[in-house]
């Protein structure tokens, strides 16, 4: 058997890599690393994968966030809403651009943010909703797009770990996560669904005056060159990169069912297991599986963590500290015990190996071991 991994990357790259060296080789011999045609290639072959019209490429998932709320001309004090659990990266560009988070619990099913608790959190600095499609299905998007237009508030979805989820509106209509609010951000960090081999990042949008401003934004301000309209930031996608995308795009969906396939066993193994709770799927959205996670229960979840690592399975904690909890974010608006479901999250969930390179052997290996624990 081989070693197990969260995420197999190697594997992964192992049987695409005469695609990927062919690709690497040819932006190194156009000598056109900044802008090359690969970039605006990826951003079309994006588009098409995902049915929105503009598909603007950055340097990471962050700053595609930051872009988005600079684009969108949001100000020193305006509020915006996000769930308390969830990467930091989606606070630290509200807190750094001057805004305030304003934190919203999240469903201690499906990990995502509790559309019941949204109005009341809205105040009249409230400017943008940022829902977050975590571990790899969508929020419910048919609540959120209702409350943004009722209070006249921006969306603004991070898609970081969903790329390719498919929402399915109460009306029948389809989109896939990311292109339904004013604006989606994503990623392309190596152990994303669709990962490049360094840092990357895109924004969505179906509204061509924005698609503009977030290139223009993205481009240090400028809309014709060495003419600043407006303050940017210098956030590009490296030609290497977006080739590298253009290679693993090919096959995104076929490791979106490898990875529904994996997350299949371990359905299979806990769902009516005395320790665990699995993961909900909810009713709208498909699921991309960027994360397994299961919550414990009766057991202790460190220990079972140590056990598992002392057999060479490793497994993660998405994640172990709630934002406001965290030094960097505590405020006396957000006292412990404030966001409970949050906070019980953190202490509970445990992430198990998930790529669409787990073979059969490794995954009956981890359920053995995690029910020998059990036992
Ligand atoms: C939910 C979420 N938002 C934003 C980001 C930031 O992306 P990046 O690491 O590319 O800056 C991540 C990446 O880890 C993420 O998981």
């Amino acid at each position: 058997m081989r070693p197990i991994q969260m995420v197999d990357l190697q594997q992964q790259h192992q049987k695409i890599q005469q695609h990927l060296d062919e690709a690497i080789a040819r932006v190194i011999q156009s000598g056109k690393y900044i802008n090359g045609p690969e970039v605006a290639e990826f951003s079309h072959n994006l588009s098409q994968y995902l049915n929105v019209p503009h598909v603007i490429p950055c340097a990471n998932g962050t700053d595609a966030l930051q872009i988005a709320m600079m684009a969108l001309n949001l100000k020193p004090g305006d509020e915006v809403l996000l769930p308390a659990f969830t990467y930091v990266a989606t606070a630290e560009v509200i807190k750094l651009l001057g805004l305030t988070p304003i934190l919203v619990d999240v469903n201690e099913d499906d990990f995502l943010i509790d559309v019941t608790q949204i109005e009341s959190a809205i105040t009249q600095n409230t400017r943008a909703i940022v829902p977050v499609h975590l571990f790899g299905q969508s929020a419910n998007m048919d609540a959120i797009m209702q409350i943004a237009k009722k209070h006249n508030l921006f969306v603004i979805e991070d898609t970081a770990q969903a790329i390719g989820a498919k929402y399915t509106f109460d009306n029948g209509t389809v989109l896939c996560a990311g292109t339904i609010g004013d604006v989606g951000c994503t990623s392309f960090f190596p152990s994303k669904n669709l990962g490049c081999l360094g840092d990357g990042g895109a924004l969505f949008t179906r509204n061509e005056q924005l698609a503009k401003r977030l290139k223009m934004i993205a481009n240090h301000g400028q809309s014709i060159q060495y003419q600043h309209d407006d303050i940017g930031v210098n956030s590009r996608l490296d030609t290497i990169q977006a080739a590298i995308l253009n290679v693993k795009l090919q096959s995104l969906t076929d490791c979106e069912i490898a990875r529904n396939q994996v997350a299949q066993k371990y359905d299979e193994a806990f769902a009516n297991h005395t320790n665990f709770e699995i993961p909900t799927r909810v009713k709208n959205s498909t699921h991309v599986f960027h994360q397994y996670t299961l919550k414990c229960k009766g057991i202790n979840r460190d220990e079972l963590r140590k056990f598992l690592a002392d057999k060479q399975i490793p497994t993660m904690v998405y994640y172990p500290i709630p934002l406001h909890a965290q030094k960097a974010y505590q405020s006396d608006k957000y006292p412990l015990g404030k966001l409970p479901v949050t906070e019980r999250l953190c202490s509970k969930v445990i992430s198990l190996p998930m790529s669409p390179e787990v073979t059969n052997d490794q995954i009956e290996y981890i359920i053995g071991h995690i029910n020998e624990f059990c036992k």
